[in-house]
């Protein structure tokens, strides 16, 4: 047993005896633990959610935010395999690129801030060169205190965000659920309902290096997407409408390739690098094979599974080398995301499957990050 799995264990031990836990057979659900407060005072808190195969899962009520996923290689040692902060204030700093978070209103893009909606134009703030990213600047959903409600095997996270709030209409109600089970499955489900037309698209920021995270780079890891298409977009990285073949591209993942294999000819464009929005084949009501993503070393295997008719490949080009977790570095493409999503800017182009919610009915999505060793 090394140093760092023996510190744990008895961080965890204690935080198994001095805090509630709920669940039954195998998951358990601990907390809430105090993990410190807001620049504005609010506190915030963390739940352990641990299965009986070593895997364990953290997330805190700051942006119903995933913190720590420890998950076991082929010979049973486990790493934590996202990247993330060891405090709220590294993750209310410009060091947190979105790391794990629930992001929204509406994830992704929004050209030039703006849409229509039933006739009326709506502007949003712009973050993102002339772009709209990530739901907006101040009350994004990342960015804000969720409430918290154990539940078997996992967390509900809840907030209202209130209406205007980022510039978008409606109260929109929203319920994101973690839960752990025993297949070391880790589930997302998602909610939300409105009392104006608003558009709505909610996604999980991980990254993921599944050697662990601050391992120096991902290009080794090797990738497979369920994609034959993707959405082109032009050099703010917008959607120019059309939807093409990966064949023949550095894009095609259909077979599973090293991440690395051909990035540098990404390298001279817009994109520096992955950070693509790709059409997923088949779609229906329940979560089904998007993508899956495995570290030859460590032996590790991620599979996606999910309702959303999109993915953004996303290889951590902007990553800086902040001090994450444990004080490790994140270079560079050291952590990718795969981002489960309606498509960038859809509110812009009415051919792609729409984010428009309206009263009376219910935002349902579901992604689920499987993991396994071999
Ligand atoms: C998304 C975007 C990227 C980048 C990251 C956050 O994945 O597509 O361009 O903005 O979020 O840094």
């Amino acid at each position: 047993m090394n140093k760092l799995f023996l510190t744990f264990s008895v961080v965890g031990f204690s935080v198994f005896l001095f805090n509630p836990s709920y669940g039954g057979a195998g998951v358990i659900v601990m907390g809430p633990t105090p993990f410190g407060a807001t620049a504005d005072g609010t506190a915030v808190e963390v739940y352990t959610l641990r299965n009986s195969k070593g895997m364990i899962a953290k997330v805190m009520t700051l942006g119903a935010t995933l913190t720590e996923l420890h998950v076991p290689d082929r010979v049973g040692i486990t790493a934590d395999v996202v990247l993330g902060f060891d405090n709220v204030a590294d993750y209310q700093s410009d060091k947190n690129q979105y790391f794990g978070c629930t992001t929204g209103r509406v994830a992704n893009r929004i050209a030039r801030g703006k849409f229509k909606l039933d006739g009326r134009e709506y502007t949003l703030a712009l973050n993102n060169g002339p772009n709209h990213l990530h739901g907006g600047v101040k009350r994004s959903l990342d960015k804000v205190v969720w409430k918290a409600q154990p539940v078997a095997n996992g967390v509900r996270f809840t907030y209202t965000s209130p209406d205007g709030e980022e510039g978008y209409p409606g109260n929109l109600n929203l319920a994101v659920t973690y839960t752990l089970n025993e297949n070391n499955e880790l589930r997302i489900d998602y909610e939300a309902t409105t009392d104006k037309p608003t558009p709505v698209n909610l996604t999980n920021h991980s990254y993921f290096n599944l050697a662990g995270a601050g391992a120096a780079t991902v290009l080794d890891h090797i990738l497979e997407l369920a994609a034959d298409e993707y959405t082109p977009a032009d050099e703010t990285l917008i959607p120019t409408g059309k939807i093409e073949s990966v064949k023949g591209t550095p894009l095609d993942f259909t077979r599973p390739t090293r991440v690395g294999e051909r990035i540098e000819q990404l390298l001279e464009t817009q994109f520096n690098g992955y950070d693509h929005n790709f059409v997923l084949r088949k779609r229906g009501r329940t979560p089904t094979f998007a993508a899956r993503l495995k570290d030859p070393k460590s032996g590790r295997v991620l599979t996606v599974l999910t309702t959303q008719p999109g993915i953004q490949l996303y290889t951590g080009n902007f990553l800086k080398g902040q001090t994450g977790k444990g004080g490790r570095v994140y270079a560079q493409r050291s952590a990718l995301c795969l981002e489960t999503q309606h498509f960038p800017d859809s509110v812009n182009h009415p051919h792609f499957p729409p984010v428009i919610l309206r009263p009376g009915q219910t935002y349902r999505h579901t992604t689920i990050f499987a993991f396994s060793a071999e």
